[in-house]
């Protein structure tokens, strides 16, 4: 909840208790047993309500027992539950009376001087099921009905919802009378248990599959699956099974485009402890809108070990009643999702969608389609900022701190190996880091407002990066006497540069939009910088014990060069410290493929 829905929250809750009419968190609500209406001061919602009244028998006989549960896909802190005589001439007064299953949180109120006619709770503490034993009366009507007023939350409550009608035994059902009020939930068949996991066979024969990762069994609980079935004489309607492991909802889009906005979803939604299906619409980057049930049949549900799972059918072309669902007898990109719930609301994926590689005509030839959840600029912005980073640059940098004294003879280029090593690995690193910092921009068209601090480092990384060739440019003659301060800067800039570029791939890589299997790639990463640490720890003792310290390193060579044993120790001393460069650039170079093999496979 944002703050500010907090706030409100805590102000209604200052009001209500304030106001002498305000509400009854105690449950003791007979004043309102007829209308059913909390006096919360707004009135109920009109929209299909996240709550289901059900009982264990459809007729009775006077004298039976019938259970009675409500029970909701989203918490509940008030509720107030009546049964109610159907007879020809419409609805009747509180019928039977009801015990309680759990005293703490529910009470017996008396209504229409009937007592134990109606149940409430105790406290506005949260609950999302109510298991009451309602007693059918000697002299019960031919048919009752259950209504329910449920209050999520003081300003959120829906009234007087309709439950079943049972019916007594023998008798022939009427036609329900309903009275005035008007029925906020659809009449709609109550969603079954489904049998066991889904499974994939038959994809790419009978049925058409989505599958994440790319032939993942939906047994596995690690396996996100859609598949979509055309039914029916004239091919009319499509099942779709949807499964996969998340906390809250998963959820399947039909997308005209591989962005989010003007999308048709479908969502599974649980509260831990139920599933309920819903279809919305989503206009914009944004939540989804007109969640509602309607147009959804034989829906069918299971969760198991935190695996939601979910089975409907959808008519191809529904009626233009329907709020904005999209024919599936056309092509869309598919979209996966999943993420956390609360009061039946979804919240944001925190995962990129896996969307399809490509359109998919809904009702067309079943296949098994492939997909990704990275998209391929950012996929290209990783790899290049991985190599250039973890590689190249790191590197080239490595052989500028240690390398300057060694290969004294040999030059390439014309130059001292060193400096042309560093120079070209160095202008690499930049060229690359260059290319990786534009790959977002066209991306997202424009700055990713969502991305935290990550692309301010990003920002922060170029512009050193920039600045280490230019100073090198301008840079004072070795004799000159102002070259320590390039030297100094040349090094701080630099180290300065690899800092914020490490930190800016620990955050890269928990990106949404370039999710890398947590924490594992965390821990490679920290692997590197231990990696690379030691190294320098290495060379730097190396560097304390074999060259004397009063020498500055541009002198070293000449010293080494003129004295046979110095030359000697060189010699020796240049094949152990190549080999420690080749064993870091090889190390360096399993781990970046370490991790771009991971990049290739989101
Ligand atoms: C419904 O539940 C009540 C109470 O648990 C029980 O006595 C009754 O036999 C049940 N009826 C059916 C049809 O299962």
């Amino acid at each position: 909840m944002s703050p500010v829905g907090l706030s409100c929250l805590f102000i209604s809750v200052l009001v209500c208790h304030w106001v002498p009419a305000g509400s009854y968190s105690n449950g003791k609500v007979t004043k309102v047993c007829g209308s059913m209406e909390p006096q919360h001061g707004s009135s109920g919602q009109a929209s299909p309500s996240p709550y289901r009244l059900e009982t264990n028998s459809s007729t009775f006989r006077p004298g039976d027992q019938i259970q009675v549960i409500l029970s909701g896909t989203s918490h509940f802190k008030g509720f107030l539950l009546q049964a109610r005589g159907a007879s020809n001439q419409g609805l009747v007064s509180t019928v039977g009376t009801f015990t309680l299953t759990d005293q703490k949180k529910t009470q017996l109120l008396t209504c229409n001087k009937h007592q134990g006619s109606a149940v409430s709770h105790t406290s506005d503490a949260q609950q999302t099921e109510v298991i009451v034993i309602w007693h059918a009366p000697a002299d019960a009507p031919t048919q009752v009905q259950f209504f329910v007023s449920v209050v999520s939350q003081y300003n959120v409550f829906w009234v007087k919802l309709p439950g079943p009608i049972i019916y007594q035994h023998g008798v022939t059902p009427h036609p329900p009378q309903t009275d005035t009020t008007p029925p906020p939930v659809q009449p709609t068949t109550s969603p079954s248990i489904l049998p066991g996991p889904f499974t994939s066979e038959g994809c790419g024969q009978s049925k058409s599959c989505l599958l994440d990762p790319p032939d993942c069994d939906p047994e596995d609980p690690q396996c996100f699956f859609l598949s979509m079935t055309t039914e029916g004489p004239d091919k009319m309607s499509v099942t779709f099974e949807l499964s996969g492991p998340a906390e809250g909802y998963v959820s399947f889009a039909l997308s005209r485009d591989t962005w989010m906005g003007d999308d048709d979803v479908y969502m599974c939604v649980t509260d831990g402890i139920r599933v309920s299906v819903s279809a919305a619409f989503v206009s914009g980057r944004s939540h989804p809108e007109d969640q509602s049930q309607s147009g959804l049949a034989s829906v069918s549900w299971r969760l198991v070990d935190g695996v939601i799972q979910c089975r409907f059918s959808r008519l191809v072309k529904l009626s233009n009643q329907e709020p904005a669902r999209y024919d599936l007898d056309q092509a869309y990109f598919l979209f996966l999702a999943h993420g956390r719930a609360q009061y039946g609301r979804v919240w944001k994926h925190t995962q990129q969608p896996f969307i399809s590689s490509h359109t998919k005509h809904i009702t067309g030839a079943p296949e098994v389609l492939g997909g990704s959840r990275g998209p391929i600029l950012m996929k290209l912005h990783g790899s290049l900022m991985l190599l250039a980073w973890m590689l190249t640059g790191s590197v080239g940098t490595f052989i500028a701190s240690f390398y300057k004294p060694d290969w004294p003879k040999q030059t390439l280029l014309g130059q001292k190996v060193w400096f042309q090593v560093h120079r070209g690995l160095m202008m690499l690193t930049v060229t690359l880091t260059i290319v990786a910092f534009c790959l977002p921009f066209f991306y997202r068209k424009g700055w990713s407002k969502h991305a935290g601090v990550h692309p301010y480092l990003g920002c922060c990384v170029l512009t050193l990066s920039l600045i280490q060739p230019i100073m090198a440019l301008i840079r004072p003659s070795p004799d000159s006497l102002r070259r320590y301060i390039f030297n100094w800067g040349h090094w701080g800039v630099g180290t300065v540069t690899e800092v914020l570029a490490v930190a800016a791939m620990f955050l890269g890589m928990r990106q949404s939009s370039l999710l890398l299997p947590q924490p594992w790639a965390t821990h490679v990463l920290i692997g590197y910088v231990v990696w690379l640490a030691s190294f320098r720890f290495l060379l730097l003792m190396h560097k304390h014990f074999y060259i004397p310290k009063s020498l500055d390193t541009d002198d070293q060579q000449a010293i080494f060069s003129q004295s046979e044993h110095g030359r000697c120790v060189n010699v020796k001393v240049s094949i152990c410290k190549s080999l420690i460069l080749a064993a870091l650039a090889l190390g360096n170079s399993a781990l970046v493929g370490v991790l771009l093999s991971a990049v290739a496979h989101i």
